[in-house]
Order: structure tokens, then C-alpha cells, then sequence
């Protein structure tokens, strides 16, 4: 392989669109939902609560090692009905991570509590847990830590904090559907899990959300509160008066969609963990690049945008992470900024500064500005050759670029 980059001019790794002719082009449509999918339309029985809906419940509960999953419309409304099921509202504090989608910080705003924002941890790119309970005062009563991008966050430190500060903890899962910790499922590990199926999502409805808990009570208030009000433990129970509910319902076309994609999770899973196996083995000898890493070794992750971290510190000078884009980008590989900032520095975070906290969050804005570089799940779907080739890509670059 020539050693010359592409952007000098020499070979690329990749052709232009060959890696997307080797790797599915995302969603993946399966065969036996299409004939499903008619007999659905042909029944008329389109709406919340039906046939499919009702076996996956149980069936993504099973899948995450939780008791139970409330299905939603959006993983936004998921977070937003979690908080009302645990009671919070004004006057409380919900401490975030600084990167992340804004949906998580904005379910604390939408029950009227205050999202206290606190750094990240630089390796896993997860909150950090140090920073969780330096943010903590009387009013704090949840944490929210998400899962990001490939990595799951330490859950065995945030929950000895939650316990012995008595806060709930809500996982935002939206990126880690499969993925487990000490070999148990997020969305088990805290009180409520909460996950997207929007349509870059793992798994994919177009959209769609869910809650995971293993308390049943915690599961029907947070059905009261998404479908107005209404108990699916015990649907003779009457209406909760008094309680914030929403209309946040999902049809059985999205659950039975959901419910095939269940059968080829751990395939899909697997297959991107053995092609991340692959790329860490041919970038572990370049100081200039790692991977975002693991909590714990045991971590089994999802890889939702497979992430990695440039270390400036060993980039040659005079050469920018735009330069290590665009000479990537030659190779073949389509390489993107993530959310390209923290999340209160996005566009759509048109909060006014008193409606939020925000804590020295320095790792945060290293991590969005000067180190991330993402690409997309289905790169991690090809075969082993083609794993190979995409390390090979970044190693490439990096080679060239390294002191
Ligand atoms: C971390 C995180 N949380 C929550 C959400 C919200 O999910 P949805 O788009 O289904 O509302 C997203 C969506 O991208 C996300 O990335």
C-alpha cells in the first residue's frame, strides 16, 4: 500500500464510495417485516398498546436485563416522563454530562428543575464521576449519565454516589442499545434506562423511545405519565389525578418494526465489536490517536458513532485536526465532528443562562474542539478486510502526521 496520502496525491485506502458499496446502507430493511407490516396495515389494529406493542414490552425489557419497558414516541419525551416518574420538578437539580445531545439537559428544563451541566471524563468521554459530586448541594436530586457514542459510563462509582447522596439516576441510553456493563444491560443498572430509536439509532423505528426500569411502580407512573394518565399494570385503576401527564403514545407499526430488529441485535454487535478489535490492533502502535475507551474491561459496547481521540501532544506542528479530516476523508473513510460542540454551546440550546448551571467543563471543550473524530456505526459492519482497511485509513494519516 502506497504510503503516500491521498490528499498528496497517491493512493487511496478507499475508492470514492467503496466503503459504502462494503457496508449496509443503514436502516437495514428485513425481509420478514415487510409481509408483517401488511398484515398489520390490512388489521386496522394500528394504534398504541396492540399485539406487538404488548410483546415488546417484555421482549427489550429481556434484552437489556430490565423488568419492564414503556414505549414512547421520541427519546426525549423517555427522559422528560423518567423525571416525572421520580417526582422531580421545580426547585430540583439534575446533574448532566457537557457533551452530549441536548435532550438530555433540556427533560430536567421541560419539568421545571434546573440541569446542573459538569465535565466529562477525557478517556471515556462519559460524565465524571469526580465532577458528579463536586456539583452536588441539597436540591440535587438526579444524575443523568449518558452513554456516548461507544462507551458506557461508570456506573458502579455513579451509583455508590446516587446511593449516598439518595439521588435517582436516569441512563441516557440513546446510544447503547446491546450494550452492557459487568455483563448487565444498561438501562438495568440505574433506575430508569432511556433509549432513542430514532432513525440513526442502533435499533430504529424512524423514531421512537423507550424507558427501561426494574420497579414496576416506577414503570406504570411512567406509562400515567406518557399515555394521560392511564395504568397498563392495571387498566381498571383510575385515572392519577394531579399528574403532569402527556400523550408521548408510539404505533404498532414502529413496535413491530422494533420487535424483528430484536432477533439481529447481538449479531450486529458483535460484528462491530470484532471490526473495533481490528482498528484498535492496527492503531496501538501511534501515539497520535487512540480509541474512546472503555469504563471497565468488561464493558461489552454498542459503538453507535465509533469514536476516536486525536492526542495534539503528539500531532506535528502546524498541522490542524481540519488538515487530519480532510486527509482522512481522501483515504475514504468519512470521518465527522459528532455534535461539533458541547451541548450548551449548540444552536438549538437557546436556554437563558439562569435557567441552567453550568461547572467548569474545560474537558468538555478539549474533547468537541481540538480531539474527537467520529464515524458512523455501519462503517463497523463490514467484514473483517474491510475493518482492517478502515484502521488503515487513520493509520495512515496519522503516520504521516505524528512528531
Ligand atoms: C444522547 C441522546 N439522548 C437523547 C436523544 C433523544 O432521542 P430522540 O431523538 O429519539 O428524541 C438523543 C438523540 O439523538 C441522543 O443522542
Amino acid at each position: 500500500m502506497s504510503n503516500t496520502l491521498a490528499i498528496n496525491g497517491g493512493k487511496p485506502v478507499f475508492a470514492e464510495n467503496e466503503l459504502n458499496s462494503l457496508t449496509p446502507s443503514w436502516p437495514i430493511a428485513y425481509p420478514e417485516t415487510e409481509q408483517k407490516l401488511i398484515e398489520l396495515y390490512r388489521s386496522g389494529k394500528w394504534g398504541c398498546y396492540s399485539k406487538h406493542e404488548k410483546e415488546l414490552m417484555p421482549a427489550f425489557a429481556k434484552f437489556q436485563d430490565a423488568e419492564y419497558s414503556v414505549w414512547m414516541c421520541n427519546g426525549t419525551t423517555t427522559l422528560e416522563c423518567a423525571l416525572i416518574a421520580l417526582g422531580i420538578g421545580p426547585g430540583d437539580e439534575v446533574i448532566v454530562p457537557g457533551v452530549t445531545w441536548i435532550a438530555t439537559a433540556q427533560a430536567p428544563l421541560y419539568v421545571g428543575a434546573t440541569p446542573v451541566i459538569v465535565d466529562i471524563d477525557p478517556n471515556t468521554l462519559c460524565i465524571d464521576p469526580v465532577k458528579i459530586e463536586e456539583a452536588i448541594t441539597p436540591r440535587t436530586k438526579a444524575i443523568i449519565p449518558v452513554h456516548l457514542f461507544s462507551s458506557v459510563a461508570d456506573m458502579d462509582k455513579i451509583n455508590a454516589i446516587a446511593k449516598k447522596h439518595n439521588l435517582a439516576v436516569v441512563e441516557d441510553c440513546a446510544h447503547a442499545h446491546g450494550a452492557k456493563q459487568h455483563g448487565k444491560g444498561v438501562g438495568s443498572l440505574g433506575d430508569v434506562g432511556s433509549f432513542s430509536f430514532q432513525l440513526s439509532k442502533l435499533m430504529t423505528a424512524a423514531e421512537g423511545g423507550c424507558c427501561t426500569t426494574n420497579n414496576a411502580k416506577l414503570a406504570d407512573d411512567i406509562f400515567r405519565a406518557s399515555h394521560i394518565g392511564n395504568s397498563f399494570l392495571d387498566p381498571k385503576v383510575p385515572l392519577q389525578e394531579g399528574l403532569m401527564c402527556h400523550q408521548y403514545r408510539m404505533t404498532d407499526f414502529q413496535s413491530l418494526i422494533i420487535l424483528d430488529q430484536l432477533a439481529h441485535q447481538e449479531e450486529l454487535r458483535d460484528r462491530r465489536e470484532r471490526s473495533a478489535q481490528i482498528v484498535r490492533d492496527v492503531l496501538k502502535d501511534i501515539p497520535s490517536v487512540k480509541m474512546q475507551a472503555s469504563s471497565y474491561a468488561d464493558d461489552t459496547r454498542a459503538y453507535y458513532f465509533v469514536t476516536f481521540l486525536l492526542q495534539p501532544e503528539f500531532v506535528k506542528e502546524g498541522v490542524s485536526r481540519a488538515d487530519i479530516y480532510a486527509a482522512i476523508r481522501a483515504e475514504g473513510l468519512l470521518i465527522h465532528e459528532g455534535w461539533g460542540c458541547p451541548l450548551y454551546k449548540s444552536p438549538v440550546w437557546n436556554i437563558p443562562g439562569k435557567m441552567y448551571i453550568k461547572k467548569d467543563t474545560e474537558v468538555c471543550e478539549d474533547v468537541m474542539y481540538n480531539r474527537v473524530m467520529c464515524c458512523s456505526n455501519t462503517t463497523f459492519l463490514g467484514t473483517d478486510d474491510v475493518a482492517a482497511r478502515v484502521g488503515e485509513c487513520i493509520a495512515k494519516v496519522m503516520r504521516a502526521y505524528t512528531k
